[in-house]
């Protein structure tokens, strides 16, 4: 059985007094292991050890939004993995689409990143979606075809084993326009059988595979409720408690049923 995950992208959102007590509140919120239900919150750079800080010893999880690939050196302005572990992180978000489409990152740095993180231990979550003018064209799958097999180019199922997959359609980011449920699990169910596909089913079936892209309090509990849906990658409802809070509940809600 795959365990809902519930991750919140801050994005460059808060301060380190709003992301306190936002991550304060979360801890004093989240469940215990036993729901079956696993939180994350991925603040910017800056506030990674002091969120850490305020979730430690409660069942949140700390992630980045980013890492650069490279161990250490001259990369002026970059975060090796070692530097977030170091901090507590445990995971860490890569191949955002905001990564891809507004700082440029290819398939080939996203791959390398990826296999950087997993080589430091670090439990990536690895972003994919098409863009809206793709999904038009009818383009959806190969999209996805492209940005997995470039993200995972040379990287084995043992490699990947606490890999976790995040879809996020870019045209529902932001937008309010949520993937209906049917998109959204006709989007995952060929995730799973593309990783089936280049691992083994039995990997597949234990891979998380989250949805991004728009999730509500008011959405989230059928989105996640679709067979291929293991839980939701959420940006600006992770930014309060009360908008965040009730997309745990319906995670747990689901855990139980
Ligand atoms: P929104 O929930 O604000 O659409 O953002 C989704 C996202 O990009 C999470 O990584």
């Amino acid at each position: 059985m795959r365990r809902f995950l519930v991750a919140g992208n801050w994005k460059m959102n808060t301060n380190r007094a709003s992301g306190e007590a936002l991550a304060g509140a979360l801890a004093a919120a989240a469940p215990s292991p036993e729901d079956g239900v696993e939180v994350l919150v991925c603040p910017p750079f800056p506030y990674l050890a002091c969120i850490g800080d305020k979730v430690s010893g409660s069942a949140v999880a700390v992630g980045a939004q980013d890492v650069y690939f490279e161990p250490e050196g001259a990369f002026t302005g970059e975060v090796a993995v070692n530097m977030l572990k170091d901090v507590g992180c445990q995971f860490v978000l890569i191949g955002h689409s905001e990564r891809r489409h507004v700082l440029g990152e290819t398939d080939e740095i996203i791959n390398k990143k990826v296999k950087a993180g997993i080589a430091g231990g670090l439990q990536v979550v690895l972003c994919v979606g098409e863009l809206l003018s793709d999904r038009e064209a009818g383009q959806t799958e190969s999209v996805l075809d492209t940005q997995m097999a470039g993200a995972l180019a040379d990287i084995s199922a043992e490699d990947a084993k606490d890999l976790v997959i995040a879809y996020e359609p870019v045209w529902a980011i932001g937008t309010g326009v949520t993937a209906s449920p049917e998109q959204a699990e006709s989007a995952h169910e060929y995730l799973r059988k593309w990783i089936a596909n280049r691992y083994d089913s039995s990997f597949s079936e234990q891979i998380r595979i989250l949805y991004g892209g728009s999730v509500k309090a008011d959405n989230a509990e059928v989105l996640m409720g679709q067979t291929n849906v293991d839980g939701a990658l959420v940006g600006g409802a992770s930014l309060k408690p009360e908008l965040f809070i009730p997309i745990i509940d319906a995670a747990r809600k689901l855990a139980s049923a």
